[in-house]
């Protein structure tokens, strides 16, 4: 496995393998590996000839006061995991390789980037999109593979695709887990022994409105107060959002009749977590 740092020392090789009549896939990470992003990897390995990890902290998808700066890099442990879980190329490019200082153009997006993650992170979903459609565009893969963890992410990525012609096919896995159900996130290392003793709320409280839902309770209303009583027995949990939405167009909705997505946003300590669901209604 090889690491490159250019545009186009990626895009030749990438050129060689498709010339060559390989599948490729890719996996966009920003780094700092777990076992969630394996996940991807190794599925991505599984399914393709080729697999392109890149490693890239996006600066435009951070806003004022995010944690940019201190988001974790390792790259050589990285190119550890990305090792042995299958991968064939990391792409890891400097900010000065994937941004002029004068760019101008870039994508954007509607409706979907309002709300969830995006109604307190304004511009970071038109960031994720112009980052992810750049790798796109340099690394012309078959399929893309993105974690369910970020639900709200896929759906934007998968639209994003459809409505600007991408022939590239996107990929949704499940979200990994540690043993006591805390989601993998690379912002699990900023959290103290309490603090992610306390970060369990958000497992449990997603699987107390599961549980309501097989139950057969259909109010969103509800569904949500189940989730919030639940959270607000944690003192180290303060909430961001809980929302239940349509699965595909993100809308807010009361009835929960068809796929729903459950999403959650929640401060522990000064670390912002989320987690969701996805429910076959
Ligand atoms: P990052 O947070 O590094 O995540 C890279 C990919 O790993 C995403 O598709 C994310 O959903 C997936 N992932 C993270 N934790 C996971 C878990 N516990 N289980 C399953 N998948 C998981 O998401 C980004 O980077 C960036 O926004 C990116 C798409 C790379 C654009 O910059």
């Amino acid at each position: 496995m090889n690491t490159v740092k250019t545009i186009k020392e990626v895009r030749h090789q990438v050129k060689v393998w498709k010339k060559e009549g390989y599948s490729v896939a890719l996996v966009p990470t920003m780094g700092s590996l777990h076992s969630g992003h394996e996940s991807l990897i190794n599925r991505a390995a599984k399914e393709n000839e080729k697999v392109v990890v890149s490693i890239f902290v996006n600066p435009i998808q951070f806003g004022k006061g995010e944690d940019l700066d201190s988001y974790p890099r390792d790259l050589h442990k990285d190119e550890i995991v990305c090792d042995s879980a299958g991968a064939d190329l990391i792409f890891a490019p400097k900010a000065d390789e994937m941004y002029y200082k004068d760019i101008e153009a870039s994508v954007s997006v509607k409706e979907l980037a309002t709300g969830l993650c995006g109604a307190k992170r304004p511009n970071h979903f038109a960031g994720v999109c112009t980052v992810v459609s750049k790798l796109f565009n340099i690394i012309p893969a078959d399929k893309a593979y993105f974690g369910e963890k970020d639900a709200q992410q896929l759906a934007i990525i998968k639209r994003m695709v459809r409505d600007l012609n991408f022939d590239i096919e996107i990929i949704g896995c499940p979200i990994v887990r540690e043993k006591d159900g805390l989601a993998k996130s690379s912002r699990n290392m900023y959290l103290s022994s309490k603090e992610r003793e306390a970060a369990l709320i958000l497992n449990k409280s997603l699987t107390k409105c599961r549980d309501a839902l097989s139950n057969g309770e259909k109010s969103t209303k509800l569904l949500k107060k189940i989730i919030k009583s639940e959270i607000e027995k944690e003192v180290l949990a303060r909430i961001d959002y809980i929302e239940i939405v349509d699965a595909f167009s993100l809308d807010v909705i009361d009835i929960a009749c068809k796929p729903i997505l459950v999403a959650i946003a929640i401060y522990i300590g000064k670390t912002r977590l989320i987690d969701n669901f996805i429910y076959e209604a």
